[in-house]
């Protein structure tokens, strides 16, 4: 490209969105550094390349492309989700212009599209959780039926045990026997948030929240602070005010138990939160109204390594834990048509649990 034409683009350089300039034919002739940076390539490495040879899926790119040429639009907006071999896929929105230009007769500026993005990784989130229960489900099917085999037989071969050895060998019967015991209650914990909620009457929200925090304030008298910020305008809803119960509980008193040191310091705070937002997506469905609980702790936060995976059955950060109370949780409020999500960084630990109100 000679050096006067690359003069007059240099202001395409400080755009923060993807400017890339093709000739007659559709290779790239110039791209500010947003575009080098979002197609990961130089200009070097860019120029003399179709456009579309750039992405798997590039034959739509070329149709607009000629379209362009023949002068049927002068400017085009499109949503494109572009798929390069062996990398993420872009999600963006595309502007073509045609220009009055005959060494670049044509203009593609491109907008990495991060609503559609954070969408698509929910609904993905969304999809691979109903995944994994019905994994989860059918496994402790198949495990819960020959566990109660295993047991019954290791109780009647305990019977047969000959009366010199019964001492010695007793002790392995037991350890089958209690094993299979403690498998048993696992296996039905695993299998018991499948049950349909009890949806008896309308639930006030902030009922559910006193509840808890006298329960907390039971458990943990001194040393933590509990705030209440709570939106008293907000609607009652059909819900089983017992599984709500159960999943803002097993929330706050994570909380509490990661406020361990604060509260020998004396000072653990835990707030409930209550608010309304408006136009909500939650599991791939628009409500009009929804309702926000946060659960907001000052503790050490989330240990990063399981930050992932904290709804999953059996993930735990602590000795002893079951790693059930959130997917319990996360259940329950699923069936209520809503979810969980979670923030976390050390000192602030925000659990929001949002249902759609009617
Ligand atoms: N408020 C919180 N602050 C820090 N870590 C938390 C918090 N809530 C949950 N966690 C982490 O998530 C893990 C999973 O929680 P949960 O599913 O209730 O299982 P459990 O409490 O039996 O370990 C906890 O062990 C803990 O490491
Ligand atoms: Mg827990």
């Amino acid at each position: 490209m000679d050096a006067p034409h690359t003069n007059s683009l240099s202001g395409l350089d400080l755009l923060a969105s993807a400017v890339i300039l093709l000739d007659g034919s559709g290779c790239i002739r110039h791209v500010n550094p947003a575009a080098e940076h979002m197609l990961d390539s130089s200009l070097k490495g860019l120029q003399q390349h179709k456009l579309w040879s750039l992405f798997v899926n590039g034959e739509q790119l070329e149709t607009v492309f000629n379209q362009a040429m023949a002068q049927e639009f002068s400017e085009l907006r499109l949503d494109l989700t572009l798929e390069r071999a062996g990398r993420e896929s872009l999600q963006v929105d595309c502007l073509v212009s045609v220009l009055d230009n005959r060494a670049t007769p044509v203009l593609f500026e491109l907008r990495e599209n991060v609503q559609q993005l954070k969408l698509n990784r929910e609904e993905r989130l969304f999809d691979q959780s109903q995944a994994n229960k019905e994994l989860i489900r059918n496994l402790a099917h198949e495990i819960k039926n020959p566990l109660g085999g295993i047991r019954g037989a290791a109780q009647l071969l305990e019977m047969e045990l000959p009366e010199r050895h019964l001492r010695e060998l007793r002790e392995y019967t037991q350890v089958i026997i209690r094993e299979a015991g403690r498998l048993q209650t696992l296996v039905d914990r695993l299998l018991a948030p499948h049950r349909r909620p009890h949806i008896v009457g309308d639930v006030n929200i902030h009922e559910v929240c006193e509840r808890v925090r006298s329960l907390i304030v039971a458990e943990f008298p001194d040393g933590l602070t509990i705030r209440r910020d709570y939106d008293l305008s907000i609607p009652e809803f059909r819900g089983d005010k017992e599984q709500l119960i159960q999943a803002v509980l097993n929330i706050a008193h994570n909380a509490a138990e990661a406020l361990t040191d604060r509260i020998a310091n004396g000072d653990a705070e835990l707030t409930f939160k209550t608010r309304v937002s408006r136009q909500v997506t939650l599991a791939k469905i628009r409500y009009r109204l929804a309702l926000d609980l946060h659960i907001i702790d000052n503790g050490p936060g989330i240990p990063p390594e399981i930050s992932e995976r904290i709804f999953y059955p059996l993930v735990s950060g602590r000795d002893g834990g079951s790693g059930l109370g959130l997917t319990l949780a996360q259940t329950f409020i699923q069936q209520h048509l809503g979810v969980i999500e979670c923030e976390s960084r050390p000192g602030h630990t925000d659990f929001r649990i949002r249902i759609p109100l009617p």
